[in-house]
């Protein structure tokens, strides 16, 4: 536990000198403040980079909370055993239900709202921004990072979680999918990014790739910032930076550029 007191500003709680690690004392819950829940063999991997920057910055002043659950402190014998083998055989071990489950009743425990519970793997939906409106419009999330060969499937069923991707790949754990949620999801929360503008105008937002961005010098390596960003006039600019925006949905993202066409089609019809 840290000493440096906390002053309450409304329903603020604002730390102005804490470490990241530190900002995850506990806090008492902040009133319409969104907050994020980890189940975890690993809370040392917390807050990781979510403590820095923009992300950081907003948690130490309580635009947004983290909480991690310790997994292991639901580890049944002396030992803390939280997994045993595979039903049926095979390599590696399953994290067990009865574990999960009294991990997941505690952490759910007095959570109110909109605050979907989710299991990080590589069998779910994939991330997309559309998720992370959703998840930021929500008064926050319960995230389930998995290990060794992932979860029982009764738990799945029973607690009727989420499933979620951070893409087609396998990493060894949960922990850094949901910090890439976390930061994906918190940037939307008004008031963490300076400039809100920004989340409106970039990748995503409008179902386009972002146009190619540029900045001093004018010149570098014999390579020039193109005519049109140079000329001052705001109307070219946008209409530059859309088309550009355009040709490389295209070229890069078929799936979003059809997507991207049909919405268009309905919008004008
Ligand atoms: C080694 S993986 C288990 C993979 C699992 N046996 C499978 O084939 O789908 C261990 C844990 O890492 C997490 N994980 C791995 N890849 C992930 C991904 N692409 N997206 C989200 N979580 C992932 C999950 O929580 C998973 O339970």
């Amino acid at each position: 536990m840290s000493d440096t007191p906390s002053k309450s500003h409304g329903r603020k709680a604002i730390r102005p000198s804490l470490k990241p690690r530190e900002l995850m004392t506990p806090t008492p819950d902040l009133v319409g403040v969104w907050k994020a829940k980890i189940l975890t063999l690993f809370p040392t991997a917390f807050p990781g980079v979510l403590g820095e920057s923009l992300t950081g910055k907003a948690l130490q002043e309580g635009l947004w909370q983290l909480e991690t659950v310790d997994l292991r402190q639901f580890g049944l014998t002396k030992h803390r055993n939280v997994d045993d083998t595979p039903a049926g055989g095979g390599a590696g071990m399953v994290l067990r239900p009865d574990v999960l489950g009294n991990a997941i009743e505690h952490a759910m425990e007095g959570v109110q709202g909109n605050h979907p519970l989710i299991y990080l793997t590589p069998r779910g939906k994939p991330m997309d921004q559309a998720m992370m409106q959703n998840l930021a419009r929500a008064d926050g999330v319960t995230l389930l990072c998995g290990r060794f060969e992932g979860v029982d499937e009764r738990v799945l069923e029973h607690y009727n979680i989420q499933e979620v991707s951070l893409g087609d790949f396998v990493m060894t754990g949960g922990e850094l999918a949901a910090q890439a949620l976390i930061d994906a999801t918190v940037r939307l929360i008004p008031g963490v990014l300076g400039n809100q503008a920004s989340t409106e105008e970039e990748s995503f937002a409008s179902g386009l790739l972002e146009h190619p961005q540029y900045t001093r010098p004018a010149e570098w390596k014999g390579r020039k910032i193109p005519d049109v960003l140079m000329s001052g006039h705001h109307g070219n600019v946008a209409k530059w930076r859309h088309q550009l925006a355009e040709e490389i949905t295209q070229e890069r993202r078929p799936d979003l550029w059809e997507a991207y066409l049909k919405s268009k089609e309905t919008k004008s019809s």
